[in-house]
C-alpha cells in the first residue's frame, strides 16, 4: 500500500490528528447487523455487502418502525389544528427536535432546523446569513476536502454578491495545510469546513479552526454530514456558529437534514424560503416571520421522515458514539493493514495513514482497475462500493485522479466485510488480468 508522507511539518493540532483511540471495540456487531432488514439480504447468490454508508446507511427496524407507527396512529398535518390527533402529530415531530438538539448538544432545541437535506441546509445559510451579511469583495474561506454541497451554494453566491473564495490547500495525504491559514482568513467573514472527508476521510480539528476563524472575525460553517453519523457531536465544544448534517447517513430516512445554529444568529437571519408555516402574520402589503426556528420551515414538512430522525439518534445514542468511533477507528486499522498485507504497491489509499486520523471512510486505487469497473466485478461478489467522484471534484484534481472507489463503514460492518472486499479485489485483479 502507499500512502502520502505523514504531513508532519503541518501544525498538528490543526490538521486532523487526533489522539489515538486504543480503548477496546465493544460494539456487539452481530446484534447490530440483526437490526437492519436489508442486511439480510443477498446479491447474486451471496450475502449483501454493504460498504457504500458514506453515500447513505441502511435502516434499523426501530426508524421503519417509528415511520410506520407515526403514519399508523398519529399522522396528520402540523402546528395547525387544535383536534387530538394534530396534538400528536406537533408533539411527535417537536420530540424529534428535542432528540436531534440533545444529540448534537445544542442549547435548545429552538436551534435546530429541519430541512431536506444538509445540501438546502447549506444553501439556507449562504441565501440567508450570506445575502444579509456579505457584501462584494467579502471573502469566504473553504478547503479542498469540500464536497459540492459546501462548495457550490458560495460559488452561487460569489458570481451574485463580488465575493472572494478562498481554499484552504491540502498536503499529501490529504489533510489540510495550515501554513498559510493567518493569511486566508484575514479579512474573512466565513470559514467553511466539512469535519469529516466523504472521500479520504480526513478529520479536521473543527474546535482549532473555529478558534482561529473566530479570531480574525470570521464565522464558522461545518458541513458534517460524515462526522455526526460517526462522531460524539458537540456543537458547543466545536464552537462553531452552523452545523449542517442530513438524516440519512446515519440510520434516519432521506428527505430531512438539519441546521443548526447559534439562536442569536438565527433570530437576525431573514426567511430562506416563504410560505405557510413561516409567518406569524401575512397582510396584502407584507408579513411578519415566525419565531425561529419555524421562520426557516416554510411549508409542510417532512413529519414523518423528522420522527424517523428522531428515532434514528435514539438508535445511536443507544449504541453510544463513542463506542461507535471506537469501531471505526478498529475498521480503518483492519482494513489498512489487510488491504497493505494482501495488496502492497498494488493498492493506493488516499488521506491519513492513521487509523484515528480518519473517519470510516477509504478512497483507493487497485491496480490501475478504473473504479467503475472495478466496482462492477466487486458487485458481481456481492460488495456495494461507491466509483466516481463522491460529489467532490474539486478534491479529484487535487488528490490527480478522476474517480476513485471508496469503502465506507458504520455500525454494521465487521472484520468479515473487510475480507470479502479484499477477496473481491483479488477476484477483480484475476479478472482485469486477462
Ligand atoms: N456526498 C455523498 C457521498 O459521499 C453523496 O456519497
Amino acid at each position: 500500500m502507499s500512502t502520502g508522507p505523514t504531513g508532519a511539518a503541518v501544525a498538528a493540532d490543526l490538521t486532523g490528528d487526533r489522539p489515538a483511540d486504543d480503548a477496546a471495540d465493544d460494539l456487539d456487531v452481530a446484534a447490530v447487523k440483526a437490526d437492519f432488514p436489508l442486511l439480510a439480504t443477498t446479491k447474486h447468490d451471496r450475502p449483501l455487502v454493504f460498504l457504500d454508508s458514506a453515500a447513505s446507511s441502511q435502516k434499523p427496524r426501530a426508524v421503519l418502525e417509528a415511520m410506520d407507527h407515526y403514519y399508523e396512529h398519529d399522522h396528520t398535518n402540523v402546528h395547525r389544528a387544535a383536534y387530538d390527533l394534530a396534538e400528536r402529530a406537533t408533539s411527535a415531530m417537536e420530540g424529534a427536535r428535542g432528540k436531534v438538539a440533545r444529540f448534537i448538544g445544542a442549547g435548545s432545541a429552538e436551534e435546530v432546523v429541519f430541512t431536506k437535506n444538509a445540501t438546502e441546509a447549506i444553501n439556507l445559510v449562504a441565501r440567508s446569513w450570506g445575502a444579509a451579511n456579505l457584501s462584494p469583495g467579502d471573502a469566504v474561506v473553504l478547503t479542498q476536502l469540500e464536497h459540492h454541497a459546501n462548495i457550490v451554494p458560495w460559488q452561487q453566491l460569489a458570481a451574485e454578491r463580488g465575493l472572494e473564495l478562498r481554499w484552504v490547500p491540502l498536503t499529501d495525504d490529504a489533510r489540510l495545510d495550515l501554513t498559510g491559514l493567518d493569511q486566508l482568513l484575514d479579512g474573512a467573514k466565513l470559514l467553511g469546513v466539512t469535519a469529516m472527508s466523504n472521500v479520504v476521510g480526513t478529520l479536521p480539528d473543527v474546535r482549532a479552526l473555529a478558534d482561529a476563524a473566530h479570531a480574525a472575525g470570521a464565522l464558522v460553517c461545518v458541513d458534517g454530514c460524515q462526522s455526526v453519523p460517526h462522531l460524539p457531536t458537540s456543537v458547543a465544544d466545536l464552537d462553531a456558529d452552523f452545523v449542517a448534517f442530513s438524516g440519512h447517513k446515519m440510520c434516519g430516512p432521506t428527505g430531512v437534514g438539519v441546521l443548526w445554529a447559534r439562536r442569536e444568529l438565527l433570530e437576525e437571519m431573514p426567511p430562506f424560503l416563504g410560505g405557510g408555516g413561516m409567518i406569524l402574520d401575512v397582510r396584502l402589503d407584507g408579513f411578519v416571520p415566525a419565531d425561529v426556528p419555524h421562520r426557516f420551515e416554510a411549508g409542510t414538512p417532512p413529519i414523518a421522515e423528522i420522527v424517523g430522525l428522531g428515532a434514528a439518534v435514539e438508535y445511536l445514542e443507544a449504541l453510544g458514539m463513542d463506542r461507535v468511533r471506537r469501531h471505526e477507528v478498529a475498521m480503518n486499522a483492519y482494513a489498512l493493514r489487510t488491504l497493505t498485507e494482501r495488496f502492497g504497491e498494488e493498492i493506493t489509499i488516499h488521506g491519513p495513514a492513521e487509523p484515528a486520523a480518519r473517519g470510516g471512510v477509504m478512497s483507493f486505487e487497485f491496480r490501475g482497475i478504473h473504479p467503475h469497473d472495478l466496482s462492477q466485478v466487486l458487485d458481481q461478489h456481492g460488495v456495494c462500493v461507491r466509483p466516481g467522484h463522491h460529489c467532490a471534484k474539486p478534491l479529484m484534481r487535487v488528490l490527480g485522479v478522476g474517480a476513485t472507489a471508496r469503502a465506507s463503514w458504520y455500525v454494521y460492518n465487521e472484520e468479515a466485510d473487510v475480507d470479502a472486499l479484499a477477496d473481491a479485489l483479488a477476484e477483480a485483479g484475476r479478472f482485469f488480468d486477462f
